[in-house]
């Protein structure tokens, strides 16, 4: 939701700063000039000063070619390039200019075209003076002027064109030339004076030194016209000659009909903001005249004072325009510069609200959990405190009575050994609580081991010897009552603990960690072995695994005893062939209970030698299973050798006497020696039955000495003698 909101203000604050960085534009309208000059000058003028007259404001540049026909080609190319709305165009040559007008069209850029025309006739639309009307109006002034002045004579009239290849100089010259025409008593004309006042001049010139003066000369324009007046001048002619030009502009023709310098002017209408208004009827799409007309006058001395006043004015006004243009326009940038700038202080601020509502926000979740955190930490510590005095109390009391009893003496031999490991197990308990309870959890956690080596160490001599008595024992005497335990722990205390435990119902051995019961295991193969997990040199899980790797050990049942409890540490016991798995701290019943069960399910191969071993409850190993057949095979191979001992057998085997007898003792619950006299005792019941040889022989067979000890050993097997067993 916070995330939604924080969005939307960004993604306003970015709409409304495209937006106002946008602006109000409006249209971009290029406007191609053929030249310069006053005329020109006071179109552009208006038209600047028209950018903002309407509801839509424009802007507009202007290019101007100084009659060169390729470079207002150039210019138009240009602005159409430069992305222009629409084009406004004088082209200076109709037909030259025409393909690229056609160029601008064909971008779909609306092309109007003023005062002059193109050839083609492609384009928008058209707006300027009548070109025919201002000649034909000039003309018959002219007619006007000589009838009054010299009635009865012919006179001459020279007409000095524009360049006729602009439509205003062909336009001209006919409106001119239908005024002339028909009047028997006027010579008339016409020369091209193109546009241009030395070209006036000249031809002038030339006109009065060839000797015809003409009465009349009409420029196409005041600048020609100029021209003309300055020649007639050189050629001192003046009086003689009277000239005509139009336009009408203040500062040129107007103040030459004031000076006398011509007859007449036309003006030539101008209306720079009709162009405008014009270019916005087409952008917007409005309905708009394809040709618009603008009225021009003619102005002669009798006019000139007034007209020029007013365009004098007019002139005036529209340059104050200009500037208050331009002065807008440079009010507008300033104001699209503060609008933006407002804006995006605007946007800053909002953001640097939201900013410090998720700061505020943040600060004041955090707080809270800090409280949470806070109180979870007292009530830790109260729990601590609590725990401490809980554990300590009873510990405290342990601690004291043992401590009592110990200073007593009263306690002798195994006894007094069982408090001394209760009072050095109660001393380890409260260093551990400390360092626990105080928070000292980084520390390394006192190792009970630790504290529990020495002591080892000095207890190992006195078992060493006790275990090597025990070997020789075993080596001695093949009967045997009680079964061995090894245990295999790395803490002393446990192993002591143990040994009381189980001192009385086994023969107990000690190994203080895995290598070291892996040498004793193979060398005393006990009945069954009671080990730790974590033990410094080899652990428990590797011991376990190489124990049954063993052939001389792979029988002995392994109960693991740690305190690694969870599951998978169990599983990872059983993959290392443990028989049993029993957590720390343990119930010592059950571990009896454990180890008793283990060892009555080893004795399975009790029917090995009457070869009935099916019968077995448990499943052998594939070690022992191997033993077991290898065992038989060699024992059958011997079984007619009275004299056979069992080192041989042992060696055979690859096993010293002692680790065979404690081999096939456990797994059968027999000795090697027994087990071999039941197996002659079975073949020589197995001949009597099924051969016709005397008892004496077969009891010579079957490895028997004498056959009166054959017969003796039957009878105690079999209830019966092989004698009474023939005559059945
Ligand atoms: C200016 C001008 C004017 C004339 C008009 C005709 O360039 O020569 O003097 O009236 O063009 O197009």
């Amino acid at each position: 939701m916070r995330k939604t909101v924080l969005h939307l203000i960004i993604l306003s604050a970015i709409v409304a700063l495209s937006s106002c960085s946008g602006g109000e534009k409006g249209y971009k309208i290029g406007v191609s000039q053929c030249s310069g000059g006053r005329w020109r000058e006071k179109v552009n003028s208006e038209m600047l000063a028209a950018q903002h007259l309407y509801d839509h404001p424009v802007s507009i540049s202007i290019a101007s070619s100084g009659d060169d026909t390729q470079l207002q080609i150039r210019q138009i190319d240009s602005l159409a390039n430069s992305g222009i709305d629409l084009l406004v165009v004088a082209p200076n040559d109709g037909r030259a200019v025409s393909a690229a007008i056609d160029r601008v069209m064909a971008r779909g850029i609306p092309v109007i075209c003023f005062d002059r025309k193109a050839a083609s006739g492609n384009y928008t639309a058209f707006i300027g003076g009548n070109n025919f009307e201002a000649g034909n109006t000039v003309g018959y002034h002219v007619v006007d002027v000589m009838r009054r002045e010299a009635q009865g004579r012919k006179f001459f009239v020279l007409e000095v064109t524009g360049s006729k290849s602009s439509s205003p100089a062909i336009e001209r010259h006919k409106g001119f030339a239908e005024a002339m025409s028909g009047h028997t008593d006027i010579e008339y004309v016409w020369r091209d004076g193109k546009w241009s006042s030395d070209e006036a001049f000249k031809i002038v010139s030339d006109q009065i030194r060839s000797g015809k003066v003409p009465d009349i000369v009409f420029c196409h324009n005041d600048g020609m016209a100029t021209g003309a007046y300055k020649a007639v001048v050189e050629t001192k002619a003046e009086g003689k000659v009277k000239i005509l030009g139009i336009d009408g502009m203040p500062g040129e023709g107007l103040e030459y009909v004031k000076l006398g310098h011509q007859i007449a002017t036309y003006i030539y209408p101008t209306h720079g903001e009709e162009i405008v208004r014009l270019a916005l009827s087409i952008l917007n799409k409005q309905a708009y005249p394809l040709e618009t007309t603008l009225e021009g006058i003619l102005v002669v001395p009798e006019n000139v004072e007034s007209i020029s006043a007013t365009a004098d004015e007019l002139m005036e006004q529209t340059q104050n325009l200009v500037t208050v243009q331009d002065k807008l326009e440079e009010y507008f940038g300033l104001y699209n510069l503060q609008s933006k700038i407002s804006l995006c202080a605007g946007c800053a601020i909002l953001l640097l609200a939201v900013g410090m509502l998720m700061i505020w926000r943040a600060v004041k979740q955090m707080r809270k959990a800090n409280r949470r955190i806070r109180a979870m930490h007292d009530e830790q510590t109260a729990f601590y405190t609590n725990a401490r005095h809980m554990l300590r109390t009873p510990l405290t009391l342990i601690a004291g009575p043992v401590k009592k009893i110990q200073d007593a003496n009263v306690l002798k031999g195994e006894w007094s050994e069982m408090m001394d490991i209760v009072g050095r197990n109660v001393a380890q308990l409260e260093t551990v609580v400390s360092s626990v309870l105080e928070f000292k959890s980084g520390m390394a956690q006192p190792s009970v081991d630790d504290h529990t080596a020495e002591a080892a160490l000095g207890q190992k001599s006195l078992k060493e010897s006790v275990q090597e008595g025990r070997l020789v024992q075993m080596k001695q005497d093949d009967s045997e009552e009680l079964s061995d335990v090894l245990i295999v722990d790395d803490n002393a205390d446990m192993r002591r603990y143990l040994r009381t435990l189980l001192a009385d119902k086994f023969y107990v051995l000690e190994a203080a960690d895995g290598q070291s019961g892996l040498k004793l295991a193979h060398e005393c193969v006990p009945d069954i072995i009671v080990s730790d997990v974590m033990m410094p040199v080899m652990d428990g899980l590797q011991f376990c695994q190489q124990l049954k790797e063993d052939s001389i050990t792979s029988h002995i049942p392994v109960i693991l005893l740690t305190a690694r409890s969870t599951e998978s540490q169990q599983v990872e016991g059983y993959e290392h062939g443990a028989d049993a798995y029993i957590t720390k701290p343990f119930n010592a019943q059950l571990l009896i209970a454990r180890i008793y069960n283990l060892l009555k399910s080893r004795q399975q191969l009790r029917h090995l030698a009457d070869g009935k071993k099916e019968e077995t409850p448990m499943q052998l190993s594939t070690q022992d299973k191997l033993f077991a057949d290898t065992l038989k095979k060699v024992f059958q191979q011997h079984l007619s050798n009275p004299n056979l001992k069992m080192d041989e057998l042992g060696d055979e085997l690859g096993m010293s006497r002692v680790q065979l007898y404690r081999k096939v003792k456990a797994l059968t619950g027999t000795s090697p020696v027994e087990l071999l006299r039941e197996m002659r005792l079975q073949r020589g019941r197995t001949l009597i039955n099924t051969t016709t040889k005397s008892i004496a022989e077969i009891a010579y067979e079957v490895g028997f000495h004498t056959p009166s000890y054959f017969s003796n050993c039957f009878k105690k097997q079999y209830g019966i003698y092989p004698t009474e067993l023939r005559s059945e």
